[in-house]
């Protein structure tokens, strides 16, 4: 489930191996096994990855040895994100590196402010998680001309945006994957999501914050899983919870006083917002699976919980240590010199879909 298509996506450059680029701090990392965390399942990899990935590898046990790591998270209050920051503190931290998180508070100019400061203090590398996905060219102009390795994860740039930089990587997942999971997991119930049998799927859509392409494409895959597979759909209210759990609760709460059991399926672009949803569900008396259905995304713990308990229909795994791991990997191959061509800056982990039938499996 994780990939490792991005080691072979490296352009390495085999003089660029020395720490010179790593700045200087000596500690011995506690363990330098990134191989042991991307198991060889990819079958189908060619001879030409596995160099590359071989050379990576070296690549990122040179750059191991230690350095200062400045991390900007969009916001700290985020359930996902912190469930990554925690992924990403302990790789890099049990690969020896001093690591500095800072809270960018959902304040874009407060982020800037912070990469400004990381710069300031030199340090060799950082992973950014942008506030706005419409700031990231004056991000990568400014990490370009500070000349720091960067990776940018979970808020994804354009293509055309990440090739002003060579020394980027993007690390995420293709949100269009978990929008259609959540289309299949309503498909895979047994009157596929027309619970009252009218012919059509009625459904509401708590949207993130959809400046997010992960918002953008959940909300539409979702529903064209639904209408590929054949189906109406009929979408009652479509509002922006932007991920926060309270705003779920809102806007389910209002729109069961609405609708009542008109509502079918309860759309959530994250599980945070669904588990908001599903107490008002509980609140207004229904039944999840049996006069309702409720679909999310991220297999949070809580939400986890709530599948394996039958509250939930299904989440989506969003892979927070495949993520994390990633991340760490493409930072350690910049920092062992590697550059990323243009179309290639992209790494996906996969999404996978969780389900009462292996839950288990994840928790
Ligand atoms: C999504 C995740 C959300 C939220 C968002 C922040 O990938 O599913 O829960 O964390 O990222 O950008």
């Amino acid at each position: 489930m994780r990939s490792k298509r991005f080691i072979a996506m490296a352009m390495v450059s085999m003089m660029a191996l020395s720490m010179t680029a790593c700045g200087g701090k000596t500690e011995e990392p506690a363990t330098t096994e990134p191989a042991a965390e991307t198991p060889a399942e990819t079958p189908d990899a060619e001879p030409a990855a596995d160099a590359a990935e071989d050379t990576a590898d070296a690549a990122a046990d040179a750059a191991g040895a230690g350095g200062n790591i400045g991390v900007c998270i969009y916001k700290f209050d985020d359930a996902f994100m912190t469930t990554y920051r925690n992924a990403l503190q302990e790789i890099l931290e049990g690969k020896g590196y001093t690591v500095t998180f800072m809270d960018g508070k959902n304040d874009q100019a407060e982020q800037n402010n912070q990469i400004n400061n990381f710069i300031a203090q030199e340090v060799d590398a950082l992973i950014i998680n942008p506030v706005m996905t419409s700031a990231a060219d004056q991000i990568i102009t400014t990490v370009k001309d500070a000349g720091i390795p960067t990776v940018l994860i979970n808020r994804e740039p354009t293509a055309e945006q990440m090739a002003a930089y060579d020394k980027l990587v993007y690390v995420g997942c293709d949100a269009r994957q978990s929008g259609t999971m959540q289309g299949e997991l309503i498909l895979d119930t047994e009157n596929k999501g027309d619970i009252n049998g009218d012919g059509k799927i009625s459904y509401i859509m708590i949207q993130g914050d959809p400046e997010n392409v992960d918002a953008q494409y959940r909300t539409e895959f979702s529903v064209k899983a639904l209408t590929d597979a054949g189906m109406e759909v009929e979408e009652l209210d479509l509002q922006r919870g932007d991920w926060d759990r309270n705003k779920g609760q809102e806007i389910a709460q209002n729109d069961l006083a609405k609708f009542g059991d008109e509502i079918e399926v309860v759309f959530c672009n994250n599980d945070d917002m669904a588990i908001g949803a599903l107490q008002a569900i509980q609140a207004a008396g229904r039944k999840v699976n049996e006069d309702i259905y409720l679909v999310g995304v991220d297999a949070l713990d809580a939400a986890l919980n709530e599948v394996a308990n039958g509250n939930m229909t299904g989440t989506v795994l969003n892979d927070a240590q495949g993520q994390a791991q990633g991340a760490v990997d493409a930072m350690e191959a910049l920092l062992g010199g590697a550059t990323y061509a243009s179309g290639e800056q992209s790494i996906y982990v996969d999404y996978v879909k969780v389900t009462p039938e292996n839950v288990a499996d994840f928790q």
